[in-house]
């Protein structure tokens, strides 16, 4: 069972999840951590920033790989992950650039490049944490439901709830893409912790269904149940569905784990 720590509200979750990832970097200034986009993660990173500039933390040892990006989108398209990315995070802190890994959208051969993107990260040493956020479908990365629990990094079709959901971050007329390279299931599982994030009444079904449903490929992000070092942080309106959140909130009362110090 995943630690699932219950906020009192989106504000606090999220600096939660930007304090652990703050606390990973100081006890490891080398880490290899695990990136992710969505909505979700705009105010952790906007966090992290304001945090390491009042702790003076640097982040220039660190070695950071994406989860995923969009097929047929060049780096410096403006939806990229890549720009996304930049824009949001890495352009605010002093990571070099070329400790920041992404699939490359516009690579010539996407399964190559997929199949590299994997080799890149073993090279690294693997994933010390790697950030997850949830599809409202129960995906993780773009390991659509149905994806193998097992997969490494590959090309995927996007479902159509998700072009949907993502087409507000482009242009109206403008084409959202319909695949991706995405980190699989089994490259995430490979990372020696997890933290996933998931606020909002959009996500409560999924979170629900990840974490009290049966582990399947119908949700991908269910496959946390089977990680020994997996922590989600949830608000309020994510965690509705949650049969045993009573349980939860009685283990970590207001989303505070007491040993967390101890374990970063
Ligand atoms: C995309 C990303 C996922 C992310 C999901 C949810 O599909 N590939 O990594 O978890 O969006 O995004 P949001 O946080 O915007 O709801």
């Amino acid at each position: 069972m995943a630690t699932i720590l219950i906020h009192p509200d989106t504000a606090s979750a999220t600096r939660a999840t930007a304090e652990r990832l703050l606390a990973t970097i100081r006890a490891n200034p080398a880490a290899v951590l695990g990136m992710a986009t969505g909505g979700t993660m705009e105010p952790v990173y906007t966090a992290l920033i304001a945090r390491a500039a009042e702790t003076g933390q640097s982040l220039a040892g660190l070695h950071t790989f994406n989860l995923d990006e969009y097929i047929g989108l060049a780096g410096d398209h403006p939806q990229s992950y890549r720009t996304t990315m930049d824009r949001l995070l890495f352009d605010h802190v002093d990571i070099p650039h070329d400790q920041t890994h992404l699939p490359r959208g516009d690579a010539t051969d996407p399964a190559t490049e997929a199949f590299d993107y994997e080799a890149q990260i073993e090279a690294a040493g693997g994933i010390d944490l790697q950030l997850l956020g949830i599809g409202a479908n129960g995906h993780v990365g773009f390991n659509e439901p149905s994806s193998s629990l097992a997969s490494r990094t590959r090309i995927k079709r996007l479902a159509r709830s998700t072009i949907e959901a993502n087409a507000r971050f482009f242009g109206a007329g403008e084409q959202v893409p319909t695949h991706a390279i995405t980190m699989g299931i089994g490259t995430i599982m490979k990372a020696r912790r997890l933290l996933m994030l998931a606020t909002g009444n959009g996500k409560a079904e999924a979170v629900a269904a990840a974490l009290e449903g049966p582990v399947t490929a119908s949700c991908p992000a269910s496959i946390l149940q089977f990680h020994p070092e997996a922590t989600v942080i949830l608000d309020q309106e994510a965690a509705a569905e949650l049969k045993w959140r009573d349980f939860y909130e009685d283990i970590h009362p207001g989303g505070q784990e007491v040993y967390f110090a101890d374990r970063s």
